[in-house]
């Protein structure tokens, strides 16, 4: 890595514990934390105390004293600086960093120097440089989803994804009844405004495509009389594709459709279902223009353009 890798060389100690799903280690320094906004403490002792880090999501650094032993947690964007110190201190910080999971370096040239807090709905990572004998660490905004929503990581950013439906509450004398029902896809897209500040998704990616139709499968009713329930997606069909008389290639498949999911990078992943989808164009009708994706209690059965 840098030279300030050599200077640490020293008095680098390197802690793995055996959990084989967390990629990240303790890098452990004599040190002290110099500009932080809040920690939280505990009695546990040093060796507890870097355990307890390593386990919790958001912790990213501990120190510790030995002449006023208290376990003293720091997390995610709540410590900027530390500073480095001899071992005469008797102060000692580990630092949470990703490790190389195929490496177990003793040496400072291992040490990524950053790491990341990540969970299916919120990401947020962290770099740490090395100046002189100062640590700084600098944290990413946090990018969390709303409740039951899951976060991807799209080439173009970060992009919230949920399933969302619509209940209509009736009131038959004492009793109040829920039933879901349809909506028009201009109503879809006004509730992700209003609820979300969101707008109805596309898909970007394999994983986003099989998360929406695993999330919806589930909501289908089994005794169901229809053959597909239908969720609506992020698409308009253009004026200029309404008709068969406006055929010509800016028409087919997904291109005849305005789409305005802002972080979309490609259109792959709009699979049109095999029943000669989208079929909007031939009925002489020009009123297919919204796309829904359609599930039965199985599986996804691709999109298909509906009015
Ligand atoms: C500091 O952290 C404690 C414990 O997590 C919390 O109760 C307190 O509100 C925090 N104070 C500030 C100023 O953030
Ligand atoms: C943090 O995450 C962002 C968004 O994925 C990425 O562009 C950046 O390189 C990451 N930084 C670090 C230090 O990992
Ligand atoms: C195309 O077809 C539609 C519906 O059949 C019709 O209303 C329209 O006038 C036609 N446009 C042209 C340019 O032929």
């Amino acid at each position: 890595m840098t030279a300030i890798g050599v200077q640490i060389i020293n008095t680098l100690l390197l802690i793995r514990l055996l959990d084989s799903t967390n990629l990240n280690k303790m890098v452990v320094i004599h040190g002290e934390p110099l500009t932080f906004t809040n920690y939280s403490t505990s009695s546990l002792n040093w060796n507890s105390c870097m355990s307890y880090c390593y386990q919790m999501l958001t912790c990213i650094a501990v120190h510790y004293y030995d002449q006023n032993p208290e376990c003293q947690i720091f997390e995610i964007g709540k410590i900027h600086d530390l500073k480095q110190l001899d071992a005469y201190s008797g102060k000692i910080m580990a630092v949470k960093m990703l490790s190389n999971p195929t490496q177990c370096s003793s040496t400072s040239d291992g040490n990524s120097m950053r790491g990341e807090v990540s969970t299916s709905s919120m990401y947020q990572n962290y770099s740490i440089t090395a100046n002189l004998d100062i640590w700084s660490i600098s944290a990413s905004p946090l990018y969390k989803c709303p409740d039951s929503f899951r976060l991807f990581h799209r080439v173009l950013g970060m992009w919230c994804i949920g399933v969302s439906t619509v209940y209509f509450i009736f009131k038959l004398g004492q009793i109040q009844v829920v039933v879901t029902g349809p909506i028009t896809q201009q109503d879809g897209s006004q509730l992700c405004i209003q609820d979300y500040l969101g707008v109805l998704s596309g898909f970007d990616s394999r994983d986003e495509l099989r998360y929406m139709i695993d999330t919806v499968v589930l909501l289908v009713p089994s005794n169901t009389a229809y053959l597909w329930y239908g969720y609506w997606i992020n698409g308009f069909r253009k004026e200029t594709c309404r008709f068969s008389n406006q055929t010509g290639s800016d028409c087919s498949g997904i291109k005849g459709f305005t789409l305005t999911d802002p972080l979309l990078s490609n259109r792959e992943w709009y699979l049109w279902g095999y029943d000669g989808q989208p079929n909007g164009m031939s009925d002489g009708l020009g009123t297919s223009n919204c796309i829904a994706n359609r599930v039965n209690i199985h599986d996804g059965g691709g999109i298909d353009d509906i009015p």
